[in-house]
């Protein structure tokens, strides 16, 4: 007898245009679930009637919200459009699944902390004190989410994310090694370099418990707040320094990193010294282990790096 074929169903993703929610659509998904994606355009998350709108087309299982104002600086100046993306879209998608009764996978950040008053890795538990309107902006959202989908939500706060597509420092030290004969970059502050492609992978894994889960599975679906990010933790210029090694044969130099204090490169909004998250709680709950993000920075070089030598050698 033929198998019954397996009902597919839809995780929602706003936000799909960024680095994560690029990496959520062409991630690993267990068989059953399937991701559709919605860029700003298709479900603008400030906007309650197109959300709704989006949740009433898809019908989703889960929705995934990776969708962000993530101008950390400009963000000191206009925080009304930082508000509207990081707290009044989270409410909006909280307030719609609550309604369509559909859980929530909510993206948050290292920032929620004060990166200052601890030395030791962040817990979910640790008191927040955000340093800046962004940070602000995305507390706001994890409390929204918090108290409007108490019972099915899950947070992820994560940290430096970078992957192949979108913008972020891996690809600002490429350019820069490219254009300089020198690279300025801080050594003081510390944190956790995070592949985006292992935040969607994560969030599949958790998604699958909640939507799909095994018979006598080790993990269960466990709404609440996670630390997600990659080890080992380094600094700015640790970080740098790999991202220029690794590349120097491919771009052909390899300019040398200075490192300099966080007092020689200010900027508009604070950043924390101390961002490092501590990432048990995830991995005994969920079984998730920390990103290497060493091997994901390969695999990303491996990409972006050979596929532009192919375009202009075909050029
Ligand atoms: N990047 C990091 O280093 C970092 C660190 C810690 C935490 N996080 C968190 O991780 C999550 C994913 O970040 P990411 O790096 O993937 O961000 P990203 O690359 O900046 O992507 C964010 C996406 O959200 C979209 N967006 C903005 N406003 C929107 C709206 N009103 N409605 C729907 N979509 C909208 C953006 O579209 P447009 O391109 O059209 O603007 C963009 O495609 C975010 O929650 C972020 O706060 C990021």
């Amino acid at each position: 007898m033929a198998e019954a074929a397996l009902p597919i169903r839809t995780v929602l993703v706003f936000g799909a245009g960024g680095q994560v929610g690029f990496e959520l659509l062409r991630a690993a998904w267990t068989p059953g679930l399937r991701p559709v994606g919605l860029t700003r355009a298709a479900g603008d998350v400030t906007d309650p009637a197109a959300v709704a709108a989006a949740i009433a087309a898809h019908r989703p299982a889960l929705v995934v919200n990776a969708s962000a104002y993530t101008a950390v600086d400009k963000a000191e100046s206009e925080p009304e459009p930082a508000f509207a993306v990081n707290r009044h879209g989270p409410a909006n998608l909280a307030r719609a699944c609550a309604d369509a009764g559909v859980p929530l996978i909510h993206i948050s950040t290292d920032y929620v902390f004060d990166g200052a008053s601890k030395a030791t890795p962040w817990r979910e538990d640790d008191p927040v004190a955000p340093q800046g309107v962004y940070a602000a902006s995305k507390l706001a959202g994890e409390e929204a989410v918090r108290d409007l989908l108490p019972a099915d939500h899950v947070i992820l706060r994560t940290a430096w994310v970078f992957g192949a597509h979108g913008h972020n420092f891996v690809k600002t030290m490429l350019r820069l090694a490219r254009e300089r004969d020198e690279l300025r970059v801080v050594a003081d502050q510390r944190g956790c370099p995070t592949p985006a492609a292992g935040i969607a992978d994560a969030i599949a894994a958790i998604a699958r418990l909640r939507l799909a889960p095994a018979p006598a599975e080790a993990h269960r679906w466990t709404p609440g707040t996670f630390h997600y990010a990659g080890a080992p933790a380094t600094s700015w210029h640790g970080f740098a320094e790999r991202i220029v090694d690794r590349a120097a044969e491919r771009i052909g130099r390899r300019p040398p990193v200075r490192a300099i204090a966080t007092a020689d490169f200010p900027t508009p909004a604070k950043r924390p010294a101390n961002s490092v998250l501590d990432t048990a709680l995830i991995t005994r709950t969920y079984g998730i282990a920390p990103a290497d993000w060493e091997a994901a920075l390969d695999r990303m070089l491996d990409e972006i790096l050979d596929h532009s030598q192919t375009v202009r050698a075909g050029a």
